[in-house]
Formats: structure tokens, sequence, C-alpha cells
């Protein structure tokens, strides 16, 4: 396959000097971090941009920048400045148009490709793109920009339960599950109030009464040899609260004909997104079915688990893959992620039970030095392994909830 027709770096250069090899993350959280962490491993010169001051990933790259990544010119000005070799998007909250013209261009490589960060973006992007150009199972859907015609598409057919999402947002924010008719007009103002870029425009899908979910995370790489090539994570299982994920374990347990099906729709979605990297292929499962939800271009959240249960966690997996480099997907041991929330609003907060934490058996657990809490936000994760993922599941949940936060003491 010519898809990957970037030059591959025959050499890696020493950061720092004129030789380097230069790349721009653009968002750093937690997962921006972990990637950088793995790309420092290598000796990549890391220049790390976020929308705000001491972001996780800036406390660990050699540069860092605090821009508005939406705003076109000031993200152009930036990549002119600091001449990356790659530009890799951590978020979904970026100027995509300004990626796909600087790729264009030629003045940079974006991670997979700038098409890919621009059509993720947008929940229309990629859902018409699996559905109607790639035939792939969906839930039911339709796209409303109306109160009125959202009434319209549930009543000619998308029915009740269903979910109503801005078509740019994530994390599931503005986000809502309804249940009947009263639900409609509350849904329709929470989404346009909390959408990302007031795109005025919401997708309203049929529920899918699903099994289970799963993330199926996909590598794009070179071979030793130079040879494109596709390699398939086992699968994740995770619980999601209001859209958001709490708990994720790998592997989970699926029929041959459903691990099949998924792998299948993980790699028509990545074929044509194309490029390097890792994708996080989101899909619904009952039984054998398998329905196609959605898919990151990056790094998933649930994937936090692959720091204790692969050989090379996503992140690793990722700074690979970005340098065209072999990579080992292999599972190491069962394992299980739980997250650990601010669980108050405040700046500055502390974390305390870490002792009792990690007295408990193959537990690690990551704190990610957000400068700021709030109820919700995940400040961490605790990882645990063990002899399966029943137990690994107890273990991590047991392990978040050992950890307290506590309020910055007053100077
Ligand atoms: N059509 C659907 N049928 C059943 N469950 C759904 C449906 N859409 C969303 N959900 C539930 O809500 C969760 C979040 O949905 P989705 O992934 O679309 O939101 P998001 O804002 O992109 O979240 P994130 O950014 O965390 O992936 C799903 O993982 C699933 O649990
Ligand atoms: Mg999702």
């Amino acid at each position: 396959m010519a898809e990957h027709s970037y030059p591959r770096f025959p050499i890696i250069g020493t950061p720092l000097t004129q030789n380097a090899i230069r790349v721009m993350m653009l968002g750093c959280g937690e997962l921006g971090k972990e990637v950088i962490i793995e790309l420092q491993r290598f000796g990549i010169e890391v220049i790390a941009v976020d929308r705000y001051p001491n972001a996780p990933g800036h406390q660990v790259a050699h540069r860092s920048h605090v821009i508005d990544m939406t705003d076109g010119q000031a993200l152009k000005a930036l990549v002119l400045l600091e001449k990356p070799h790659m530009i890799v998007p951590e978020i979904e909250a970026i100027a995509t148009q300004t990626l796909m013209e600087l790729e264009a261009e030629g003045v940079v490589e974006v991670i997979p490709r700038a098409r890919a960060t621009f059509l993720t973006m947008n929940r229309e992007g990629i859902r018409r793109l699996a559905a109607e150009e790639l035939g792939l199972p969906t839930s039911p859907y339709h796209f409303a920009s109306s109160l009125n015609e959202l009434q319209q598409a549930i009543d000619n057919g998308i029915g009740y339960p269903c979910f109503v999402k801005p078509v740019m947002s994530s994390s599931g924010k503005g986000q809502s599950k309804l249940d009947g008719p009263e639900d409609v007009a509350k849904a329709w103002e929470y989404a346009a109030s909390a959408g990302r870029v007031d795109a005025g425009k919401v997708i309203v899908e049929g529920m899918i009464d699903f099994d289970y979910e799963i993330t199926q995370l996909t590598v794009r790489t070179l071979d030793a040899s130079g040879e494109a090539i596709t390699a398939f994570c086992e699968p994740i299982g995770h619980v999601q609260k209001n859209g958001d994920y709490v708990e994720s374990w790998q592997p989970m347990q699926m029929t041959e004909s459903a691990r099949k099906k998924s792998q299948e729709i993980a790699k028509k979605v990545t074929d044509n997104l194309g490029g390097r990297g890792i994708f996080g292929v989101e899909l619904f499962v009952k039984g054998d079915d398998v329905w196609f939800s959605e898919v990151s271009p990056r790094p998933h959240d649930t994937g936090l688990v692959t720091l204790a249960s692969q050989t090379q966690s996503e992140f690793e997996l990722h700074a690979k893959a970005i340098l065209g480099l072999p990579v080992d997907v292999s599972i190491k041991t069962p394992a299980a992620s739980s997250v650990i929330y601010g669980g108050m609003n405040e700046k500055g907060i502390g974390f305390s039970g870490l002792e009792k934490a990690l007295s408990l058996p193959k537990v690690a657990i990551r704190l990610f030095g957000k400068p700021e809490a709030f109820l919700k936000r995940r400040m961490g994760v605790a990882l645990a392994s063990a002899e399966d993922t029943d137990r690994a599941r107890e273990v991590a949940k047991l392990a978040s909830a050992s950890i307290q936060t506590v309020k910055p003491s007053s100077p």
C-alpha cells in the first residue's frame, strides 16, 4: 500500500542540535504527556503546546507554548517559528483547516494525517464517512440544526431512547440520553450551550442496546523491512458514565466472530484515514454484532490501561509508529484502570492515601500534575494487573478509592 508515502527517517537525530527530529505536540494532557515521555526516550526534540500554562505535557517537554489552538493564524505562526518536522495532535479542538494547509504546502507532516484530524473533530465528518462511504454498521442517526428539526428526526424514525450530541464536542460534553418527548427541548438547549465551537448542529443517534463496548486500538506503522502494516491490540472493555470513561480493562473477552468483525471495521476506517500512528476505534457489541461508534486518530483515554497490560503501552506504540518503527502489540498481563477525579474545584490540590493504594498488589498510580482540579476532572489513574480482569478491576477500584484529594493548605 502506498498509503505510507512519507519519507522514513533513517536516522534519529540528537535533540537541541541541527539534526534533531522535532515534534510539536498539540494538546498536552495526560495522554500527550505519556507520548512525550516516550518520544523523549528516543531523543526526539519535543515542543509542547496547550491552551493553558503548566499542562501535564509542558512539564516533560524541551519547550512549551501556550496558544489558542483553534486560532489558525496563531497556530501557523508557531509552526513557522518552531519548524517541527511533525505535528502530533492530542485533542480535537484544533484549527484543522490550518493543519490541512500546512500539510498540503509541505511545511509539516501531521500525524496521522491532517484530513483525519479534520474529519474526526466533527461528528458529521467521521459518521458520514463510516456509514455512508465505507458502509459500516452504526446506530441510526440524523443531523439537526434546530429544535424543530431534531423533534422531526426523532418522530420520523430515530425514536426513543436516543442520544443527542453537539457535532463538535468530546468527553460527553453537551450529550444527553432522551427517554421521551419531554427530554427533547432540554437536550437541545444543553447541546447548544456545551458544544465546543457553536456549530449550532447536533447529531441524534438511536440507542444501541449493546452488551458491552470496546476500544479497538489499531496501529499503522512500518515493519522492519519498511512495509506498511496494521496491527491490532487486544480489545479494551470500559465503563462510561455521562459520556466519560471511569474504568477500563484488557483483554475484553469476545466471541471469535465479534472480535474478527471489530478488527475488520477498525481496518476499514484506519485504512481510509491513513498515515502512521495509533487509533482508538470505539465499537458497541451485542452477541456477534458490532457497530462502529467513533474513532480517535491518537491514543485513547480508555487505553491508559495499556500502561500496565501491554508489553508496549499505547503511548510507546504511538511514538514508534510516528517514527515509522516496528511495534509489538502483545499483551503482557490482564490489567485494569480506574480514574482518580478532582472531587473539588480548586487550584494546586494535594493527594493523600498513596501509601494505602500502593500497598495493594501489582498497583501503579499516575498523578497527572494538572494545575487545576474540577469536580469531575481526571487528575490521575490507578492501574492494577492480576490473574484476570475481574480481579484487576476490583484492585484498581480499591486503589483509586484509596486516594483522596485535599484542598491546598493556605500559606
Ligand atoms: N447511540 C448510542 N447507543 C448507545 N450508547 C451510546 C450511544 N452513543 C453514545 N453512547 C454512550 O455514550 C458514550 C459516549 O459517547 P461518545 O463516544 O459518542 O461521546 P464523546 O463525547 O465522543 O466521548 P469521548 O470523547 O469520551 O469518546 C459511549 O461510549 C456510550 O457508552
Ligand atoms: Mg467516545
